[in-house]
C-alpha cells in the first residue's frame, strides 16, 4: 500500500525535519571523519620516527629512546627510564599515569631492532614499531579521559613500557632473544611487581593476513573481550574492511619468546598480543613500511584503544 501525506504542512514539517536531520548526520560523519584522519596522522608521524634501524649503540637507537621520552611527556605522563649496563648500556623508557596508585596496568613493546649483518637498512615495522605507535596513538586517543576521569582513580594506573635490549645486545646475530630490557626492569623493580595488575606485550603486528588467539588460560577471559569488542566495533560501523583479527581460541601451548616472560615467572597474569604466526618478512630488510597491511593496523589501533579504556573505567571488567 502506498503511503501518502495528505497534508501539505505536515509533508513541509517533515521534509524539513529530514533536511536537518540529514545536515546533523553529515556534520556527524564529518566530525568523526576529520578526528579519524587526525589520530591516523598522529599515528604515522610516530611511526615515522620509529622506522629506522636501531639496534643498540646504533644513532637510531638513542634518537628513538630520546623521541619516546619526549612523546611521553607531551602527552602529560610522568617518565622514567631504567638505564642498565651490560657492557653496552641498555635503556627502557617507561611513562606513568597515575603514579600514585595502588595498582597498574602495564601494557609493553619494545623499540629496539635487531643488528642484521645481512642489512644496514633493516627497520623492523612490525617487530616492535608498529606496535609501539599504537600504545602511543592509544595514550594519545585516550588523552582527555586519562587527564580527567582517570587521574582522580586512587586505585589504578597505567604504565607503558617501551623496552629495550630484547633483540640485540653488542652485535649477536643469533635468533636467540636476550630479552634484557623486560629482565631488568623485573630485577629493579622500576614499577613494584605487586602493584602489577596485568601485563600486556605487544609484537608482531602489522603484516597480511594475521590472527590473534589466547595464549594463555588465566587471561582468556579477557581476549575473550578482546573478540567481543573487535565484534561490536564491526557492527557499529567503526573498523576497516579487513578480516577478523581476534578469534576466541586457545594457543596455551605454543607462545613466542617476548618481553611478558620475565612477568609470568613471577606469577603476574599476561596477555600477549602477537599473531598465531610471525610475519613473512621477519628479519627480513622488506619488513619495512612498503609490506604493513593498513586495515589491520587501523582495526588493532581501535580495538586496543576500546579495551584500554574499558579496562581503566570499569571495574567489574577489571575482574575478568
Ligand atoms: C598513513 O600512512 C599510510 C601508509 O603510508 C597511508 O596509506 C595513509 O593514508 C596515511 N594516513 C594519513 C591520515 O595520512
Amino acid at each position: 500500500m502506498a503511503y501518502r501525506i495528505e497534508h501539505p504542512t505536515i509533508s513541509r514539517i517533515v521534509w524539513w525535519l529530514l533536511g536537518v536531520g540529514f545536515v546533523l548526520l553529515l556534520i556527524q560523519l564529518m566530525r568523526r571523519s576529520s578526528s579519524d584522519a587526525i589520530n591516523e596522522q598522529h599515528f604515522n608521524a610516530t611511526l615515522d620516527q620509529l622506522l629506522l634501524p636501531r639496534w643498540l649503540s646504533s644513532v637510531g637507537h638513542d634518537q628513538i629512546a630520546y623521541f619516546l621520552i619526549k612523546e611521553l611527556s607531551t602527552q602529560g605522563f610522568t617518565t622514567t627510564y631504567d638505564e642498565v649496563w651490560n657492557e653496552l648500556p641498555y635503556t627502557n623508557v617507561v611513562g606513568i599515569m597515575n603514579p600514585q596508585a595502588k595498582q597498574f596496568l602495564l601494557l609493553s613493546c619494545h623499540y629496539d631492532s635487531k643488528y642484521l649483518d645481512t642489512s644496514e637498512e633493516y627497520v623492523s615495522a612490525t617487530d616492535g614499531a608498529v606496535s609501539c605507535a599504537i600504545l602511543l596513538n592509544m595514550a594519545k586517543k585516550l588523552n582527555y579521559f586519562l587527564h580527567n576521569e582517570f587521574a582522580h582513580n586512587p586505585d589504578l594506573g597505567l604504565v607503558l613500557v617501551f623496552f629495550d635490549a630484547h633483540d640485540s645486545v653488542d652485535g649477536y646475530v643469533d635468533s636467540t632473544l636476550p630479552l634484557l630490557g623486560s629482565k631488568g626492569f623485573v630485577k629493579a623493580e622500576t614499577v613494584s611487581l605487586r602493584q602489577i595488575r596485568l601485563v600486556i606485550s605487544f609484537n608482531l603486528i602489522g603484516a597480511p593476513d594475521q590472527i590473534f588467539m589466547s595464549k594463555y588460560q588465566r587471561t582468556y577471559k579477557l581476549h575473550e573481550r578482546l573478540a567481543d569488542i573487535e565484534q561490536e566495533l564491526r557492527t557499529s560501523g567503526k573498523l576497516s574492511d579487513c578480516h577478523q583479527l581476534f578469534h576466541k581460541l586457545k594457543d596455551h601451548d605454543n607462545d613466542i619468546a617476548d618481553d611478558h616472560y620475565a612477568f609470568l615467572e613471577k606469577d603476574i597474569p599476561v596477555m600477549h598480543v602477537v599473531p598465531y604466526t610471525y610475519p613473512e618478512v621477519w628479519l627480513q630488510e622488506t619488513d619495512n613500511l612498503q609490506h604493513l597491511h593498513w586495515p589491520t593496523i587501523r582495526n588493532m589501533n581501535i580495538i586496543i584503544t576500546q579495551f584500554v579504556y574499558e579496562y581503566l573505567n570499569d571495574v567489574a571488567f577489571r575482574t575478568l
